[in-house]
């Protein structure tokens, strides 16, 4: 085989077979087909699609490109945990504790922030001391001592997928719907874990925003796990606003505290029960939905959850004190308030802006490699349907430096959408705390 046979081949639509595939995977991980080359193949995927057949040949390539994690040793049920990513999205740091409570070993790889999004990596990192860059065996010693472990996805497992996500990144070819779910499942088959909770974002901040193509997504990567003799399921949530209310790394792990202790918005809560209701169901550690949505409930209002987390947090070297007081999380040096400058009632938050002004603070990259700001980012005030007067304070924004302040702030400030003006956008924001749809194996 040629790799201008396979590039022309998928630009004219042909399909290729699982051993094209795989040479094709195996080639580039190696460095012996050129990024040029992959780049050209990636763009004709990337008009053309893939079949079933071969999206599940490359997932299994990718999977197969470094070492995989063998769960073995650990209390089962083995159940991890994934978001297609958002704008405020800290439920990992919430649903993963719920499920070690509830008795599933979770040993999650994690990402950081791409684009608009943020990334749990980064979160997790704003936690003094917090290792998230462990070898394959301190991940399972980590997750044997705690119930689980929170850590970022390093060169030696899935490599071919950092090279290629490097790749897609700079040319255009990451929004491929067989690209990003060979993408996620490759990482979750080489984690080894037998249940996967897929949380499939929709909406304006997300990064598929059409609802059709985000249920092709999910539909996808329960197939693609139920060929790998895995479960899985997904459930779409809305990304059209932020998930609660703190946007940027140490803000996103107060609020997930908080919510942890009881305390906290509602959608977050509400979020974090729905997801773990599903995991906990399709683990075989709860009976149906409900019962998984009650057990859920219980971990939280208990303690429990907040227990598993604060293990996890000691375990991979973080300051515990952090879990009981917030005195230890970062916060930048500067901060502005953001008064509203007439009166109304807020109609919508715009996820997409709110991401934007927060790496615009220093809470994300704008390239690659770039250090994220731990105590950068967004605590919004108000949300849908709360009604402000003149001056009412809409949220405030935290940054190292009064040029990021700025920047950020004046972002921020596109964010909100107030009833009775022109709608913003051709399709209405819907809330941040409803499950839209639960994709499960046919
Ligand atoms: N997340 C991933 O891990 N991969 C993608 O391609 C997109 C989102």
């Amino acid at each position: 085989v040629r790799v201008l046979d396979l590039i022309d081949d998928k630009k004219r639509g042909r399909e290729h077979s699982p051993a094209e595939i795989e040479w094709l995977v195996k080639g580039f991980a190696a460095d012996e087909v050129p990024d040029y080359q992959m780049a050209a193949w990636l763009m004709a995927v990337r008009f053309q699609g893939m079949s079933p057949a071969e999206t599940a040949a490359l997932t299994k390539a990718m999977a197969e490109s470094g070492e995989t994690l063998n769960l073995e040793g650990l209390p089962r049920p083995w159940l991890d945990k994934h978001s297609t990513g958002g704008v405020g999205d800290k439920l990992t740091l919430v649903v993963v504790p719920i499920l070690i409570a509830a008795g599933a070993t979770c040993v999650k790889l994690s990402g950081r922030g791409l684009g608009h999004t943020g990334g749990t990596a980064d979160k997790l990192e704003s936690i003094p001391g917090f290792r998230t860059r462990l070898s394959a065996m301190e991940i399972l010693e980590s997750a044997a001592r705690a119930g689980g472990c929170l850590a970022a996805h390093s060169a030696s497992l899935v490599p071919a997928d950092a090279k290629m996500y490097a790749l897609r990144d700079a040319t255009g070819t990451v929004d491929s719907l067989p690209l990003i779910a060979a993408s996620i499942m490759s990482k979750k088959l080489a984690c080894g874990a037998g249940t996967i909770l897929l949380d499939v974002k929709v909406g304006r901040g997300a990064l598929l925003p059409d609802r059709k193509k985000a249920a092709g997504l999910a539909r996808t990567m329960v197939g693609l796990a139920a060929r790998s003799g895995r479960r899985a399921v997904a459930v779409l949530t809305p990304m059209d606003q932020p998930v609660g209310l703190s946007v940027g790394n140490a803000l996103e792990v107060e609020e997930a505290l908080a919510v942890l202790r009881g305390e906290g918005p509602g959608d977050v809560r509400a979020l974090s029960i729905a997801l773990a209701a599903e995991g906990l169901h399709a683990s075989g550690l709860a009976v149906s939905g409900t019962d998984g949505a009650e057990k859920a409930a219980r971990m939280l209002d208990g303690g429990r959850a907040l227990e598993a987390f604060a293990r996890v947090v000691a375990v991979q070297g973080g300051d515990p004190g952090v879990v009981f007081s917030l005195a230890a999380l970062p916060r930048s040096r500067l901060s502005a308030g953001l008064p509203a400058s007439a009166g109304g009632t807020v109609a919508a938050v715009d996820a997409l802006a709110v991401g934007q002004s927060s790496v615009l603070l220093g809470a994300g990259r704008s390239r690659k490699g770039e250090k994220v700001d731990p105590g950068a980012g967004v605590a919004l005030r108000v949300r849908a349907g709360d009604r402000v007067a003149a001056g009412d304070l809409l949220g405030t924004v935290y940054a190292a430096d009064s040029t990021r302040l700025r920047a950020g702030l004046a972002r921020l400030q596109q964010a909100f959408v107030w009833a009775g003006s022109p709608p913003a956008a051709d399709t209405p924001f819907r809330t941040a705390d409803q499950v839209i749809e639960v994709i499960r194996e046919p």
